[in-house]
């Protein structure tokens, strides 16, 4: 009888978000056997919690060539240039193929795509489903598809503990329950770590599973300094600390006040800019929050925030809501290039586990979606030309849980690596318990300008000769 702890797969896919699931599916699609390794309930991955959309270049007036420059001048100098010209061109298309497998997106009365404006766009260019709850439809509708498919057998509930590497090609994974997946290539898509930050927007399980994976493999990451603060999630409101409400919002209108009800930023502007200037405020203020006014804005098109806050006691049709920044997402991550091939032969890495340059140092709005899909696509068909696996490779690592993190740990990130930083601060954390932690504060230190999200009070100029520069942490360095 098969040995039901050994798996034998094509592809390996760990993360069963947006851009595991595509990975997944396109593999498959291709004649692969594939494994989707899937630990958290799907309502529980940042995908599923994504409100605004996929940016992508449709309207009559916009352009891939326009979407890049939006995507350039918002990742602040530090954007790779081959990443962001490839998404923008890509980015139609998959729309486009979701489509094609039933998402649907909404519309406007002539029947043509509705096309949100979010921070930092020069063009109305996030395609959207029910509103602000497109994550929730794309990945929903993505899992029922995989489902189905013959090719993918799905692990649920299994947690990936240690990639299994031989001769430094990556072979596979070892789960936490101790089964054992064989495969040819290894796909990571295990999200972020914003959740590392004690205030965060993000879902409990985005602790950069994914990066500390890879690592242990050996593979090179990169800017880990970049994580970007959204400029509005709740705050103040019991049971809703962190509460994303879309930067779609602010593209139907609505406006940031301070404390004497004023206008204090152009809302529109990219994310870094908003969240710094609202950083400001609250220390000018000695305030927690300021307001974000949408009393003006068409609840209908927000129906899940609009409800969401209206459980809460909370009426945005009348009130203002209480708003402060939250950690948002890894600019940075595992070092990837455009196939999502990591440093580690064997092993990929797509979405938001990946560090391929396209966003610089400060995302465009909307454009984690899109990479979601044009990578995770892009991954799966690299992966299944990786040669075919020796026969015997010995025993599999050990599989040992990834230690969580301290309530410590995500208050000192939140200090000591939040939307300002200093060298005591970062001097600090690097002495954490946590790795990741760590890693943060080293490519923190390194980085002695202010650029995108990542700003030093000490350093607080943008140094033009670290345009393009990248903190690379190789896979053996111990970063001092
Ligand atoms: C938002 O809807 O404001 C978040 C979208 C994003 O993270 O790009």
């Amino acid at each position: 009888a098969p040995d039901a702890s050994k798996v034998e797969a094509e592809v390996a896919v760990v993360g069963a978000g947006a851009a595991g699931l595509y990975a997944a599916l396109t593999a498959a699609r291709a004649g692969a056997r594939v494994a989707l390794v899937s630990a958290t309930a799907l309502a529980q991955t940042a995908s599923y919690w994504a409100q605004g959309g996929l940016a992508a270049a449709l309207a009559p007036d916009d352009s891939p060539d326009l979407h890049r420059r939006d995507t350039e001048i918002a990742g602040r100098g530090a954007v790779r240039r081959s990443a962001a010209a490839l998404l923008c061109r890509e980015a139609p298309r998959a729309v486009r193929e979701l489509e094609a497998l039933g998402v649907r997106f909404d519309v406007d009365a002539a029947g043509d795509l509705a096309l949100g404006l979010e921070g930092g766009h020069s063009r109305r260019r996030v395609v959207h489903a029910g509103g602000s709850a497109t994550g929730r439809r794309v990945v929903r509708q993505l899992s029922a598809v995989v489902v189905e498919e013959p090719g993918v057998t799905v692990l649920e509930q299994a947690r990936a503990a240690a990639p299994w590497t031989v001769d430094g090609r990556c072979i596979g994974v070892v789960l936490e329950d101790g089964r054992v997946v064989r495969a040819r290539a290894t796909i990571l898509a295990t999200g972020g770590a914003a959740a590392l930050w004690a205030r965060t927007t993000n879902p409990p399980g985005s602790l950069g599973t994914g990066v500390m994976l890879a690592r242990s493999a050996g593979a090179a990451l990169a800017d880990l300094e970049f994580v970007q603060f959204h400029p509005t999630a709740v705050t103040g409101i019991p049971g809703r600390e962190g509460f994303l409400i879309t930067e779609a919002i602010r593209g139907e209108g609505a406006t940031l006040l301070d404390a004497r009800g004023e206008r204090f930023v152009e809302e529109l502007k990219p994310r870094d800019e908003v969240s710094r200037a609202i950083a400001e405020k609250l220390i000018e203020e000695g305030s927690a929050n300021v307001w974000l006014d949408m009393r003006h804005v068409d609840p209908l098109l927000f129906p899940n925030v609009v409800g969401a806050l209206r459980e809460s006691g909370l009426d945005p049709a009348t009130e203002l809501i209480p708003v402060s920044p939250a950690s948002h997402y890894c600019m940075g991550g595992v070092v990837a290039d455009l196939d999502g091939a990591s440093s580690v032969p064997g092993l990929y890495v797509v979405g938001e586990t990946a560090c391929t340059g396209l966003h610089g140092a400060n995302r465009l709005a909307s454009n984690s979606l899109t990479e979601c899909f044009v990578e995770g696509k892009r991954a799966a068909l690299a992966g299944i030309d990786e040669p075919a696996l020796p026969a015997v490779a010995g025993d599999p690592p050990a599989a040992t849980p990834i230690a969580a993190p301290s309530q410590a740990t995500r208050e000192a990130l939140w200090r000591d690596a939040g939307l300002t930083r200093d060298r005591a601060g970062l001097e600090r954390l690097r002495d954490d318990p946590h790795p990741l932690a760590r890693l943060v504060a080293a490519c923190a230190i390194l980085r002695q300008e202010s650029r995108g999200a990542h700003f030093r009070a000490d350093f607080p100029e943008t140094d033009p000769a670290l345009d393009r520069h990248h903190a690379v942490v190789a896979g053996d360095e111990t970063p001092a």
